[in-house]
């Protein structure tokens, strides 16, 4: 096969601007994800699930996601979105917007959104793939997953578990029907 020339990007390179995309997120049975700055439980059983997924991989986070966390993610280019100009969090490299943030990606595919809901909302239109914590129990809070076309997504893993505190969680990938935009 020839060489692909400079002017045809290989769209699973690394900072391509066809970047893959993946969604993580944990969503409660009422859409919550979020609950004064933090998360509304403690399921360390999922913690271990984000870690494995996205080991290795680009993550970009919106700027108050970045602020619930003590520090960047170890083993991961840490990428976060904000339109503030002289924000600087440490080790933590800062873009303007979703797309940008993409073309920074520098570690192997798939690049994660692991949200905040506000950048949820623009990577829905743009991800190939979501990997959703499906907890099976209401949590009050003030931060909602955003309301998505379930039509244009196709459950392909489904893992079903049960946590100490007696509820019942799912660990669901879904990929996208058609191609995404971007
Ligand atoms: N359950 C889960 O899986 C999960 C995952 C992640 C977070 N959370 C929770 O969600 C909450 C935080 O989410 P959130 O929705 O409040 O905030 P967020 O999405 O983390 O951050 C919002 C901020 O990010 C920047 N931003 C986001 N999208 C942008 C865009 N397209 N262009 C430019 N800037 C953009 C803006 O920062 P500037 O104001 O600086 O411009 C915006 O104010 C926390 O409670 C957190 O614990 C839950």
């Amino acid at each position: 096969m020839p060489a692909r020339s400079k002017a045809t990007p290989d769209p699973s390179a690394p900072g391509s601007p066809r970047q893959k995309l993946a969604i993580v997120a944990a969503v409660a049975a009422n859409g919550v994800i979020g609950a004064d700055g933090g998360l509304p439980w403690r399921l360390a059983d999922d913690l271990r699930h984000f870690r494995a997924l996205t080991l290795g991989h680009a993550v970009i986070m919106g700027r108050r996601t970045r602020e619930s966390l003590a520090g960047p993610l170890a083993g991961r280019q840490n990428i976060v979105v904000s339109s503030r100009p002289d924000y600087r969090p440490s080790g933590t490299e800062v873009a303007a917007s979703l797309e940008e943030a993409l073309a920074r990606v520098s570690l192997p595919p798939p690049a994660f959104c692991i949200g905040g809901a506000v950048l949820y909302r623009d990577a829905i239109e743009r991800a190939d793939t979501m990997h959703l914590t499906e907890i099976d129990r209401e949590f009050p809070g003030d931060v909602r997953f955003p309301p998505f076309d379930r039509g244009a997504w196709l459950e392909v893993r489904r893992e079903d578990r049960r946590s100490n505190e007696g509820f019942g969680y799912a660990f669901v990938t879904y990929e996208r029907r058609s191609p995404a935009r971007g």
